[in-house]
């Protein structure tokens, strides 16, 4: 695997794999990787022969209050496990070299009405940093697939919105979200949690759990499920910024007849702040 920092120097490598017709799968990450992330990788594995992995903290996507500054950069052992995980190509850029205009007078990508719902509502201007710096990957690495967790659920749907109203020539893969033991999706922010914090974490998914096994044996009061579970959390220490009941295709509120759902939380415990969802299939 090569460690490549510079657009030049990735664009020879992808060259030479397009001329020889190898599909090229990006897993675009900001590091401090997880197994959740290598799934990722191994399912771009799985799906492509050229498998190039982005490490880049955006700062575009973070708020003034939020932690970019404190986002933890482990480059050494996020080397190694992409070397286990037989990556070609670790895509790790500066700054400079991703915003050359500066962060704050850059042309950017927005996606509208997906942006500002959910976690948009709470983090006004994240998702337009985070589809602008997704597509500046996706014309570096000119990808054929990009693979996506479904841990950020909302961030997977606008990636899609963003590549179908822009046509650009990729496809998007989804994965399933990776959890520890007890039910605790895996994020780098779960770091942050200190012991006692670390012992409720698990009780967002279960929380989640709770309300796909209402709905899925019929209730049809999303609204006071929702409440409920957001009592519940609130009872546990996990202050909910929401929990919401919406549909897979469009995150919109859920009308009669609509079959495929999906139950998104965000919690504040401390300082740190998790997110979680749970699909939901009625039949
Ligand atoms: P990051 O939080 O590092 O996540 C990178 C990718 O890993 C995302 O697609 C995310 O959904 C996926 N991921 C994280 N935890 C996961 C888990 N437990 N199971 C499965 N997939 C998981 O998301 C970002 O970075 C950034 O917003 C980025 C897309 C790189 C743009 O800066």
């Amino acid at each position: 695997m090569e460690t490549i920092t510079t657009i030049a120097e990735l664009r020879a490598h992808t060259k030479a794999w397009r001329m020889r017709d190898e599909a090229i799968a990006l897993v675009p990450t900001m590091g401090n990787l997880h197994d959740g992330h290598l799934k990722l990788v191994q399912h771009a594995k799985a799906i492509a022969p050229r498998v190039v992995v982005s490490i880049f903290v955006n700062p575009m996507q973070f708020a003034p209050n939020e932690d970019y500054e404190s986002y933890p950069l482990t480059m050494g052992l996020d080397t190694e496990a992409l070397m286990e995980a037989d990556a070609d190509v670790l895509f790790a850029p500066g700054i400079s070299e991703v915003y050359p205009g500066g962060v704050k007078h850059t042309a950017s990508v927005v996606v509208p009405g997906l942006n500002s719902m959910l976690e948009g509502e709470h983090r006004p201007s994240h998702f337009n940093g985070v589809t602008t710096v997704v597509a500046k990957l996706f014309n570096m690495v000119q990808p054929d697939i990009a693979v996506f967790g479904e841990k950020d659920y909302q961030q997977l749907l606008i990636v899609e919105r963003m590549a179908r109203d822009l046509n650009l020539p990729v496809r998007i893969e989804a994965v399933e979200t990776v959890r520890e033991e007890d039910g605790l999706a895996m994020s780098s922010r779960n770091n942050y949690l200190q012991v006692a914090e670390r012992a409720i974490a698990p009780q967002l998914y279960q929380a989640l759990l709770d309300v796909k096994a209402l709905v899925e044996a019929g209730e049809t009061d999303f609204q006071g499920v929702e409440h409920v579970a957001a009592q519940q959390l609130t009872e546990i220490g996990l202050a909910p910024d929401y929990v919401s009941i919406r549909r897979q295709s469009d995150l919109a509120p859920p009308t009669a007849g609509d079959t495929r759902l999906v139950v998104l939380a965000a919690v504040r415990i401390e300082a740190t702040r998790l997110i979680d969802n749970v699909k939901i299939s009625i039949t």
